[in-house]
């Protein structure tokens, strides 16, 4: 993962640890009703990606002891990993995208149910992407892949020769020459691997992409009410389709791209298609990006008047998170894909504590703020989810406080102490196990291995029915918090 050039080592800290009176007094132990979201208190586990699922989307029993030992924790919500709301394969992440997944779906659903005594939420995130391929071998990709055009032969001068000799000619070219002759998009795949985007007009599924997901959206969400779940969240951030059409570097010219109205204009009908397909009590709401954090990303004030526009409409939550786009990803190496948190953009969605001197805690806040400050300017009072970097009390109660959000997302923090919320809540802050934002965690998921947290998953590897990971040398779920109570 890219690091910002300081490198200044930050260390996370359990903050001023809070007494049972201060927490029956703390805003991050009050419930949360409001219109369609009713939560027990302000805590909020968000989507993780575990890579437990089966190669084919099935919940496997690796993704309910997963979601069940986050339930255990008692949190006011819990969401579902990034689920696929198309019926294509995409290796082992949750998928949705046809009616045989809801019996697995269901069983996730009880678990958590029975796990959390009924008090946790259960909302699943909906995600459409785009086609991505593996960065091909060089000379594979010229002597077979590449389509040979027009303009390539001109630039070489062989408008009349045979393509073997074109393709050999091409193989045998540096690459400073190469980068010259190939176009924009053609020297990408070779250099990175293919890939789809919003923009790309000229494929008829792209330039479908506004007729076809509103009801891909819609039918999943249906799934995902009949599996009993209580909400959807649409996943609107990060490097994925409905980000892709907010953002400012969409410049697609059908009336779904260009202009804020016209941005926003896709992502709102996908909400009001899922609205309209679910009942009236089911949640809907959002995640999408304070800031994409790459170059020609929507401005913060764009952004601010989207989710005004997404309160208006009536959804009931919107969370916000922070960068993770492809436009600034590593280069990845023959063999594999580009993956969006590798670059600075991917910093800010998940810094580490090699940081800057900003720090690594709390980098989406003064963006949460500003959003959630607009919204109630203009008179809305959907709830508004913060996250990034939060590990202590201190930090999420002020967030609370500050004007930040309303309600408490922690990512990594819920991973390396699955119970730490309901630690805080029942006055054990003592024992709460620090997340020490290392990225250990991360690294597992950029290589698609199962998820675990680096100070749990070598411990008690004796205990009886383990479950281990592939490699045989990790416990997959921490251990249980043995309490002294
Ligand atoms: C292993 C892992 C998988 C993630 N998967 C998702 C995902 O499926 N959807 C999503 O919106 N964010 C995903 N995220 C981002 C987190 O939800 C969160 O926004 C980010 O980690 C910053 O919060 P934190 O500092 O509390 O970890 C993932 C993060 C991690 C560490
Ligand atoms: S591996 Fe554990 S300690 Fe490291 S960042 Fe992930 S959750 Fe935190």
């Amino acid at each position: 993962m890219w690091k910002p050039a300081q490198r200044i080592k930050w260390q996370s800290s359990p903050g001023r640890l809070p007494d049972t009176d201060e927490i029956a007094r703390s805003t991050l132990f009050s419930p949360l009703e409001r219109g369609r979201l009713k939560l027990r208190n302000r805590t909020w586990v968000p989507a993780m990606v575990p890579w437990r699922a089966t190669e084919d989307g099935f919940v496997t029993t690796e993704n309910l002891d997963w979601y069940g030992r986050f339930a255990r924790g008692k949190p006011a919500a819990l969401v579902i990993e990034a689920t696929g709301i198309r019926d294509v394969p995409s290796g082992p992440l949750l998928r949705i995208g046809h009616d045989r997944f809801i019996p697995g779906l269901e069983k996730l659903v009880e678990r958590i149910r029975d796990e959390s005594g009924g008090e946790t939420r259960v909302f699943i995130q909906l995600i459409d992407f785009l086609a991505i391929r593996r960065r091909p071998d060089r000379d594979k990709f010229l002597s077979r892949f590449l389509d040979v055009t027009a303009d390539i032969r001109e630039a070489l001068d062989m408008t009349d020769a045979d393509e073997s000799s074109v393709r050999e000619h091409l193989c045998s070219l540096p690459d400073e020459s190469l980068e010259g002759i190939l176009d924009e998009r053609q020297w990408e795949s070779m250099t990175r691997g293919y890939r789809e985007r919003v923009t790309d007009m000229h494929l008829p599924h792209v330039r479908e992409l506004p007729t076809v997901l509103p009801d891909l959206f819609a039918d999943a969400a249906r799934r995902a009410e009949t599996a009993g779940m209580h909400g959807v969240e649409l996943h609107y951030a990060h490097a994925y389709t409905m980000a892709s059409f907010l953002s400012g570097t969409n410049t697609r010219d059908d009336g779904y791209g260009g202009s804020r109205e016209h941005r926003v204009r896709l992502p709102l009908e996908v909400f009001r298609t899922v609205r309209d397909a679910v009942s009236d009590d089911f949640v809907v709401g959002a995640r999408f990006l304070a800031e994409e954090c790459v170059e020609d990303g929507s401005p913060l004030p764009d952004v601010a008047w989207f989710a005004t526009e997404f309160a208006r409409a009536g959804m009931d939550f919107l969370s916000l998170s922070r960068g993770g786009k492809f436009d600034d990803a590593k280069q990845p190496r023959v063999g594999q894909a580009a993956y969006p948190y590798t670059g600075p953009s991917g910093y800010e969605c998940m810094p580490q504590y090699l940081s800057d001197e900003f720090g690594p805690f709390g980098r989406n806040f003064s963006a949460t703020a500003l959003v959630r400050r607009t919204i109630r300017e203009a008179g809305f009072t959907t709830p508004v989810i913060g996250a990034g970097g939060v590990h202590n009390f201190e930090t999420a109660e002020g967030m609370l406080n500050n004007g930040v959000a309303d309600v408490v997302a922690a990512a990594r923090q819920s991973l390396a102490d699955p119970d730490w919320f309901l630690k805080l809540e029942t006055g054990h802050a003592d024992a709460v196990r620090t997340c020490e934002y290392t990225n250990y965690c991360e690294g597992l998921d950029q290589k698609h291995k199962q998820v675990t947290c680096q100070l749990w998953d070598r411990d008690d590897l004796d205990e009886p029915g383990l479950s281990m990971s592939r490699d045989g040398r990790r416990r997959l779920v921490a251990p249980s918090w043995k309490r002294s109570d």
